[in-house]
């Protein structure tokens, strides 16, 4: 089971950085794949089975819609849903981004918050102890959709931009802080993704490249999870 084995290796990473560090850093990915991994944290919790030191758990989004955060469509909402309001993590652990606001004042404020959480200054990336990333049919991840000016973005670590495919901004974390992570572990499941898997990990035929493509952790683990459904054409 997916979520399962997305859910093991999210209690290992963080019981190793809690270990070595004292907290652990983690963006969580939106969608819905992520819900059913969250769900089981919070079971795990309730069960004792892999309980986590959810104190020592500083929580990000790799992104969010331009919605509040009681929207229908709010990753915020998914995660708070299936998890954060089922743990005993601090609400101040919790760096939502604040997609109720303009798009780009949205983009900056979150970023203020990672480097006041992380203790960089303007110019240093943040390094997650795990960022947690989907990939969409279209070879998308994060918000980082195929012909998105985010796709350029070489120094913000956020960036608010134009979802042509939904008509609205998105607010994402770019490729530098995505990069500059620990480990970075894709989830993908189902048969929508099973062309789209075979092209991110093995080329696509006709040579045209896509922005989950792009994610190569500088000095990092980089992971996929899929199902025998995404995996069909591997
Ligand atoms: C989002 C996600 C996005 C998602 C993929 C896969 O905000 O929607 O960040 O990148 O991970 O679109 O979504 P599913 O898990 O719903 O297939």
């Amino acid at each position: 089971m997916l979520a399962r084995a997305a859910a093991v290796e999210f209690l290992r990473a963080a019981r190793h950085a809690i270990a070595a560090t004292g907290r652990f850093t983690v963006a969580l990915s939106g969608g819905s794949t992520p819900k059913a991994v969250f769900t089981l944290l919070a079971q795990d919790h309730v069960t004792g089975a892999n309980s986590l030191r959810w104190d020592k758990v500083q929580i990000f989004f790799g992104d969010e819609r331009h919605v509040p955060p009681d929207h229908a469509d709010s990753n915020y909402r998914m995660a708070n849903e299936s998890l954060l309001s089922k743990v005993p993590i601090p609400v101040e652990n919790i760096h939502r981004i604040e997609g109720e606001l303009n798009a780009a004042d949205a983009a900056a404020r979150y970023e203020a918050r990672l480097r006041s959480v992380f203790g960089i200054s303007a110019r240093a990336v943040p390094r997650f102890d795990l960022v947690m990333l989907g990939m969409g049919p279209d070879g998308h991840t994060a918000s980082l959709f195929p012909g998105s000016s985010a796709l350029a973005e070489k120094n913000a670590l956020v960036c608010a931009a134009w979802a042509e495919k939904f008509q609205a901004h998105r607010i994402t974390l770019t490729f530098p802080a995505i990069n500059a992570a620990a480990e970075v572990l894709f989830i993908a499941g189902g048969a929508d993704k099973t062309t789209m898997l075979r092209n991110i990990l093995h080329g696509d035929p006709s040579g045209q490249t896509y922005p989950a493509q792009t994610v190569h952790p500088a000095n990092g683990r980089l992971t996929w999870l899929v199902d025998e459904a995404a995996a069909g054409l591997l």
